[in-house]
């Protein structure tokens, strides 16, 4: 087989670049382990900043995400006996909106699907320090495959194939995992709130979510070590009452339809291109929940990358190549100093010196007209910068 670009990983990243690089011409194929099947029911991301729709619908995927994502214009912080509403739209002129991962990956398959190769397995990259990079895989059917490409691109996730195809000699990583997780629910349940809660509270932060006027998402945060078998329904409901109390305001509970724990952690690895390797996504970086970045990074990365490879593909030109790294690293830290900001301002440590210095940040942020726009600000997403 040969494509112009072969990009390992059909999540978001992934499918994105394919359907946006087929938009300008640019040829690519996608092989993906996993089925088809399991990709579009795999419950992550919520929260999309506003340039992440603004993508998604000027390249025609607005159709669901405008009939059923729902647009938030803030959101409340709260700690005991207090809630606070932070009013995006009034600070920035911005918003989010609540429209789950998953349909994003059905809206990106119901364009791409012709281009992926699902349930993949021995995936390989060969030769990617010339300009011949090469995709070897194994196909469902068990017949051995081979894919030559102008060049590669590594959207395969954390514990992909990509990242580690850089020379250990020229790779720096970044890492902290945090000594706790989210254990998260979805609950078949009309959400208790407007916009979404996230809950400073002794036993732990607690956050209230949702995914559409029917179903509810909530997250708790628990030990690292925690298993979900230990986590009945009752008790998990107990706990989100207890963290996300407030008088006068009741929780509705309903049946619990998936539950799970993810361990948190901050990484960043560069470089995030070695010759016509390019990584893009959770392949080169993690950040903690807190605060909807993961995602919106992911796509950030196809939005320059896709502006590069066009320059490239169409007048030949290199210079937004080379130029990747350094335009998606300045987001990349960014994001990954707001997502750590969030996440140490709403985690429970253990220390009494912490928690009140949370509690004062909180205050602060709640108070302050200037705290609350930094807040309001990265939240909704800095404006994409792709170099053109
Ligand atoms: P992924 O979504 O990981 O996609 C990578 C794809 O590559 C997968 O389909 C995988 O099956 C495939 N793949 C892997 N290895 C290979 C291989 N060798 N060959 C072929 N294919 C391969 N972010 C938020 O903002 N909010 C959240 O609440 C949130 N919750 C999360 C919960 C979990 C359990 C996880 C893991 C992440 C969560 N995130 C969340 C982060 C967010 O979902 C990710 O940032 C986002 O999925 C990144 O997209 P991606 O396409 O880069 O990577
Ligand atoms: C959701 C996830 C987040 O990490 C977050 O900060 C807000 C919402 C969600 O899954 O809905």
């Amino acid at each position: 087989m040969r494509t112009q670009v072969a990009i390992v990983g059909a999540g978001p990243a992934g499918l994105l670049l394919s359907h946006l690089l087929s938009l300008r011409g640019v040829d690519s194929v996608v092989v993906e382990n996993r089925s088809r099947e399991y990709v579009e029911a795999r419950i992550r991301a919520g929260v999309l900043e506003q340039d992440t729709v603004d993508l998604l619908v000027k390249s025609g995927l607005g159709d669901r995400l405008t009939a059923a994502g729902l647009r938030h214009d803030g959101i409340h912080l709260q700690w005991p006996g207090e809630r606070h509403r932070i009013d995006f739209h009034a600070l920035t002129g911005r918003s989010v909106w609540v429209y789950g991962q998953t349909e994003v990956v059905k809206d990106l398959l119901a364009v791409r699907a012709d281009a992926v190769h699902f349930e993949v397995s021995g995936t390989a990259l060969h030769d990617v320090d010339t300009d011949r990079p090469r995709l070897s895989f194994v196909d469902r059917e068990g017949a051995p495959r081979v894919v030559e490409a102008d060049v590669v691109v590594g959207a395969d996730g954390f514990h992909g194939i990509s990242r580690p195809t850089v020379p250990h000699a020229l790779r720096h990583t970044w890492e902290r995992d945090y000594p706790y997780g989210w254990l998260g629910v979805l609950a078949e349940v009309p959400p208790s709130t407007d916009e979404l809660i996230y809950a400073w509270h002794p036993d732990g932060f607690a956050m209230h979510s949702m995914r559409s006027p029917r179903l509810s998402r909530l997250y708790l945060q628990v030990d690292r070590a925690e298993r979900i078998e230990d986590w009945s329904d009752d008790r998990i409901w107990d706990a989100l009452a207890t963290r996300l109390g407030l008088d006068g305001w009741t929780l509705r509970t309903g049946p619990i339809v998936d539950k799970g724990i993810t361990p948190m952690r901050s990484f960043v690895s560069t470089p995030m291109r070695h010759g016509r390797l390019f990584l893009v996504g959770d392949a080169a970086h993690i950040v903690p929940p807190t605060g909807a970045k993961g995602l919106n990074l992911a796509v950030a990365d196809v939005a320059v990358l896709t502006e590069a490879l066009d320059a490239f593909f169409t007048e030949r030109r290199t210079d937004l190549l080379d130029g990747y790294e350094e335009r998606a690293l300045r987001r990349v830290w960014r994001s990954t100093h707001f997502s750590w900001w969030m996440t140490s301002m709403l985690h429970r440590s253990g220390d009494e010196l912490d928690a009140q210095l949370q509690l004062a940040q909180l205050r602060y942020v709640c108070s302050s007209t200037a705290a609350a726009t930094s807040l309001a600000e990265n939240y909704v997403g800095l404006p994409h910068d792709t170099g053109r």
